[in-house]
């Protein structure tokens, strides 16, 4: 009793640290904040800008448009914490935020790439612990995108997922509650936004920022033939004669630049399948692969990789919430998920 009183006024948190965007979720209220894993400092006190406010939405703003004096850091790289105590200090504000003014420290899920070395683990456990949670679990960002979206990872049968994100990509085949198989991939969204910086920078002797290569990417991007190609007419600077100029990109332009870095991704998900068992591997024939994270929503990409590796692909249905959703039901049915998520032994 005095247990759900506790619940009640302290809710549980379900939280989704990504390199990108920040998801938290809580029980009976769904995903109740998304924000840019951004924060804006002084740079030389590193003290946070706006009294500690100028975090996430505000933060991003501010990328590519500081004055020497503020930077706009991203705590998170390629799916991993690079900076603690900046990650520190975006998550306690974030779960402030979420929970409005609730009092007392909440139990908090974490996702996080799978197969983190103690040390790093360590290091979760301690940052989202310090930013006010009472207790902390991990789960498995895959295991969280399986369960998000509905895939019967308990039984006997293979089921695969491959979270497309911003710093990296997550490949996992799952079977009786356990990966099987999986693997990190350092390619996701930010590598396809540098594809296109480098593309035009060599074909159009053209300077971008990051934020117009991820407009073109989302605007005229894909990995297959379009019925009816696109196009964007973008700014950028010269590079050889210093001056803003406007030019008109295509989307088959764009695809040819994306080429590699979805090669490397086909790479990683082939080799992840090739260390299955072969009964497993047939199970995936009819199973298939679900696609989650925000890059899964390229366009052609589910058509592209069902022709590139051969086996069923669907993309989940709200793709960049799929892991939220998954570590909010974990939350949710806590006794039965229970065994699935990494407590730090206390
Ligand atoms: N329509 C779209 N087409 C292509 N890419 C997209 C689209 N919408 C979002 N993205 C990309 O999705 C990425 C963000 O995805 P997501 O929110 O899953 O990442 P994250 O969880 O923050 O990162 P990670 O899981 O790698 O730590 C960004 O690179 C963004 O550019
Ligand atoms: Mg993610």
């Amino acid at each position: 009793m005095f247990h759900r009183f506790r619940r009640w006024l302290t809710p549980d948190v379900a939280l989704d640290l990504g390199t990108t965007w920040t998801r938290i979720a809580i029980p009976g209220r769904g995903v109740v904040l998304e924000e840019p894993s951004v924060i804006a400092l002084e740079t030389g006190s590193r003290r946070i800008l706006g009294r500690g406010t100028c975090v996430g939405t505000l933060a991003r703003q501010m990328v590519g448009r500081t004055p020497d004096s503020i930077s706009a850091v991203q705590p998170i790289r390629n799916g991993a914490i690079t900076d603690f105590e900046l990650c520190e200090a975006m998550v306690s504000y974030f779960l402030r935020k979420a929970m409005k003014g609730a009092k007392g420290h909440p139990r908090v899920v974490v996702t996080v790439p799978s197969g983190l070395s103690p040390v790093e683990s360590r290091a979760v456990f301690t940052s989202v612990e310090r930013a006010g949670a009472e207790r902390v679990f991990l789960l498995p960002v895959t295991k969280a995108a399986c369960i998000g979206a509905g895939l019967p990872i308990s039984e006997p049968l293979a089921s695969m997922v491959c979270d497309l994100g911003g710093g990296a990509s997550q490949v996992s085949v799952m079977s009786l509650g356990d990966e099987v198989a999986g693997q990190t991939l350092p390619v996701a969204g930010d590598h396809l936004d540098q594809a296109i910086i480098d593309f035009l920078r060599r074909q159009h002797a053209l300077r971008v920022s990051s934020s117009t290569a991820e407009q073109i990417k989302r605007e005229v991007g894909s990995a297959v033939p379009l019925d009816r190609e696109l196009s964007i007419e973008i700014r950028g600077l010269d590079i050889i004669s210093g001056v803003a100029r406007k030019v008109v990109i295509v989307s088959e332009e764009v695809r040819l630049a994306l080429a590699d870095p979805l090669h490397e991704v086909v790479q990683g998900i082939r080799s992840t399948i090739e260390r299955c068992h072969p009964q497993l591997v047939a199970d995936l024939a009819d199973t298939g692969m679900v696609l989650t994270g925000g890059t899964a929503q390229l366009r052609g990409m589910e058509q592209f990789l069902r022709e590139q590796i051969g086996i069923p692909v669907r993309r989940d249905h709200d793709p960049e919430r799929t892991s939220i959703r998954g570590a909010l039901i974990c939350l949710e049915h806590f006794d039965l998920w229970k065994e699935s998520l990494v407590t730090d032994g206390r």
